[in-house]
């Protein structure tokens, strides 16, 4: 071979390489938009948010008072602050008195875009959930509505700023209005990742070992599921088709409706920030992504994955989480 036909050579694979990438980046790019879609710009209803009501709602969000011993408030379990997602990364969480929940917390970030609210699918909306926790005996502890509205109502604060975000009515302070002002400052928790970005057609918001992982997530199906905007959060599904889910103890849906085709009927999840939302699963048994990964593809698909396939997957799941709070690979 010529001394300048080898690098000539050289050169023109190189290219070639560089080109069949780029190229399977955009195969890549225009397969997963047939699954997905970039987080939409507003959650259902904020149209009608006011900076005043949001502002009420953040302010009851993060309040203690909301509690039967002024102890815990939904930022408790649902932190916001300090690069925390949403939640507090214990696999059950403890309520007022101490007394540990029956489920894993799921995260705030996002929650209103999915079709239904709580694991079991049982709060139809961001205000019918926020409604509830308050109440709760093991979580916010407060005996009834009447109890929560008599509190606040004592408060000058609260009723300065239930006037300003309710202008037009006579009686601001009511249980329904302390739900809806909450539920107005969780739709502005929207959280945007770098699969956003590449969705959108950024190609390099995501490396190679990330769009593998993306590529194997579409492969083996884990997409007949977690699809959408949420990549998940549309439907119910039976937990342990395959292989059955270490426990049967939570009955999942079953525990609402009581009709025998709910058993182990769980919301599928959103796996948006679920990289930072150990640990995994309703009952929090999962202490690895990489696990939880795995028994997916045993349980859900029937399909053994190689620790490799595993390792990618979890990249791109990495790749889910919010830019300002996402650690980088
Ligand atoms: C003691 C801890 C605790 C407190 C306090 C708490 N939550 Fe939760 N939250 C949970 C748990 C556990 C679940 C899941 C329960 C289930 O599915 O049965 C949950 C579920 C949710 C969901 C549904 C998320 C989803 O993806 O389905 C939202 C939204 C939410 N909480 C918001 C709130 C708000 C608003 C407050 C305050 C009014 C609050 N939480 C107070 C622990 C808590
Ligand atoms: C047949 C439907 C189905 C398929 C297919 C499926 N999943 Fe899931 N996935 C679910 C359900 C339902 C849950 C909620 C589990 C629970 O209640 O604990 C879930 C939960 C998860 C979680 C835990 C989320 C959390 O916040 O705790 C991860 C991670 C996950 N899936 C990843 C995958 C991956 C990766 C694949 C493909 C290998 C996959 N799933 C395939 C239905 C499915």
């Amino acid at each position: 071979m010529s001394r300048t036909l080898l690098p000539a050579l050289l050169l023109c694979t190189g290219l070639f390489t560089i080109n069949a990438s780029a190229e399977n980046t955009e195969r890549l790019m225009r397969k997963a938009s047939r699954h997905f879609s970039p987080l939409p710009a507003e959650m259902p209803g904020a149209e009608n948010d006011t900076p005043e009501l949001i502002a009420l709602g953040r302010k009851l969000y993060s309040d203690p008072r909301l509690s039967i011993n002024d102890t815990q408030s939904c930022a408790s379990c649902h932190p916001l602050d300090n690069q925390r997602a949403g939640m507090d990364n214990l696999p059950r969480s403890p309520g007022a008195e101490g007394t540990l929940g029956n489920r894993n917390t799921p995260t705030v970030l996002n929650a209103g875009w999915q079709f239904a609210l709580f694991w079991d699918g049982r709060a139809k909306d961001l205000a019918d959930q926020a409604g509830q926790p308050i109440l709760n005996p093991i979580e916010m502890g407060m005996p009834d509505q009447q109890t929560v509205v008599v509190k606040l109502a004592a408060l000058e604060e609260y009723r300065s700023a239930f006037r300003s975000a309710y202008p037009d009515s006579d009686t601001p302070i009511t249980y329904a209005n302390i739900a809806h002002a909450i539920a107005a400052f969780e739709r502005t928790l929207r959280s945007e990742s770098r699969f956003d970005d590449f969705l959108s057609g950024d190609k390099e918001a995501l490396n190679a070992r990330e769009r593998n992982g993306l590529n194997l997530f579409i492969r083996s199906n884990c997409v007949r599921c977690h699809d959408g905007p949420l990549i998940g959060g549309t439907l119910y599904e039976k937990l342990g088709a395959y292989a059955p889910f270490h426990s049967s103890e939570d009955q999942g849906r079953f525990e609402i409706t009581k009709k025998e085709e709910d058993r182990m009927v769980f919301k599928v999840a959103s796996l948006r920030n679920v990289a930072l939302t150990a640990p995994w699963f309703h009952d929090g048994s999962a202490t690895s992504l990489a696990d939880a990964v795995q028994l997916m593809g045993r349980m859900q698909l029937d399909v053994e994955l190689k620790p490799e396939e595993i390792g990618d997957i979890v990249a791109f799941l990495g790749s889910l989480s919010d830019k300002a709070l996402e650690i980088r690979p």
